[in-house]
């Protein structure tokens, strides 16, 4: 049992991480585990936030340092700033973290200097390219973290390659699955995305695209454009696409057309969302959360990027790296498309979040 007066402090502040820790939160109130939750503001617009705080059922953050939207530098350093007092006030035992956000390095620098204990959670990704902000927030995080919650034994690996101590090591699985199971069967008895999109099941196309290093360029905007629509005029289908407020003001300020037989949506909520997930014959995309949540519902995955720090998926069978030259997304949607989804989810058993607050429980004793 964990110590009764020990104390977890939450970082959050993005989308992905919100459903990423719904599960570790409502460990931490099934377990009775005092616990504090600072969301960073690094997300404010309702579909990028309150939406899933409502739907997932947690609780209102107990401090919202509303920091919003900046430079690197900037977002940074006011999350860092502010996180501190709070946790100068706070005085928790353990500070968790999650994935590779500036929210992230914020709350894992200020823990850093402060007598707290740092996990992070979806330790060891590692996509080697050092250009991507989100590769040096994920580096910088495992190397002040007292707990490194790998998903797999592949992110265990690359963290002993960077000779962090193996008592800090804990295979896990990744919380994605534990959030998967617990809303996938209330997503289709409740959401009704298909009928208010005009979709059917099995006969279209799931896009989304929001990484700065695809849509900040016009020139890689454009590439990842004309090749989806060379996959809906080749597969001819229908492509939905739920479009993230950078790629969306970065579309306008291009001037970017969108191809015809691509229908451009809002962001949607997490049931939605993930019954678009299921019901899509193929996913395109460029995130990370939806690679993973695509080989764990059995969907066919095209990645839009040079690289992936999710290479298991590949491994399985599940996913296709191709980048954003059209014929080479026209060419892996095809290929993906007639692929069977006969291989097993690389990401654990949905027990994440257990296994997390064990692992820190044992250590508080
Ligand atoms: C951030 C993460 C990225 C993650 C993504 C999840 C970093 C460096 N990047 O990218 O790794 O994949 O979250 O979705 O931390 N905006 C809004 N409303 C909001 C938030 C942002 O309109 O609630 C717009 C603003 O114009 C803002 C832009 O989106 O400038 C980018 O937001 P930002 O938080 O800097 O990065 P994301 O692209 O969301
Ligand atoms: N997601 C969502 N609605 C959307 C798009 C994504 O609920 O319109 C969810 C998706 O199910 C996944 C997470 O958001 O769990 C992925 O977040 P995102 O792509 O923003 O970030 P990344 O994982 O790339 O950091």
């Amino acid at each position: 049992m964990i110590h009764e007066d020990h104390h977890v402090a939450i970082v959050l502040g993005t989308r992905p991480e919100i459903i990423k820790l719904s599960s570790v939160i409502r460990e931490c109130q099934k377990r009775k585990i005092q616990f504090t939750l600072i969301h960073t503001g690094q997300h404010y617009s309702d579909e990028l936030d309150s939406v899933f705080f409502e739907q997932l059922e947690l609780p209102a953050p107990d401090y919202q340092l509303a920091v919003g939207s900046g430079s690197h530098g900037e977002q940074t350093g006011e999350m860092l700033a502010e996180i501190e007092r709070v946790l100068l006030d706070v005085e928790p035992d353990t500070v968790l973290v999650q994935g590779d956000t500036n929210s992230v390095l914020a709350g894992a620098i200020a823990a850093s200097k402060l007598p707290v204990d740092i996990g992070h959670v979806e330790a060891g990704l590692r996509s080697f390219d050092r250009e991507m902000p989100e590769e040096t927030n994920r580096v910088v995080t495992d190397h002040v973290a007292d707990y490194l919650f790998a998903p797999t034994e592949t992110s265990a690996d690359y963290l002993r390659d960077e000779d962090l101590d193996e008592e800090r090591i804990y295979v896990t699985g990744n919380t994605v699955v534990d959030a998967v199971r617990e809303h996938q069967a209330l997503a289709a008895k409740k959401s009704t995305v298909l009928e208010d999109f005009g979709l059917d099941s099995g006969e279209f196309v799931l896009l989304t695209a929001h990484r700065a290093e695809n849509v900040d360029d016009r020139e890689r905007f454009d590439g990842l454009l004309t090749g989806v629509e060379r996959v809906a005029v080749d597969l001819d289908t229908e492509v939905i696409y739920p479009i993230h407020p950078r790629a969306k003001n970065r579309l306008d300020e291009f001037e970017l057309e969108v191809p015809e037989r691509v229908q451009l949506v809002e962001p949607q909520d997490y049931l939605d969302f993930l019954e678009l997930e299921r019901a899509a014959s193929l996913i395109l995309t460029d995130s990370g959360g939806v690679q993973e949540e695509a080989s764990i519902l059995g969907v066919p995955c095209v990645t839009l990027r040079d690289n992936t720090e999710r290479p298991e998926t590949i491994d399985v069978g599940a996913n296709r790296l191709v980048g954003v030259d059209p014929n080479a997304i026209r060419d892996g949607a095809v290929e993906m498309y007639e692929t069977s989804s006969a291989w097993e989810n690389p990401f654990g058993d949905g027990t994440a979040a257990e296994r997390i607050l064990e692992a820190v429980a044992d250590r508080s004793e």
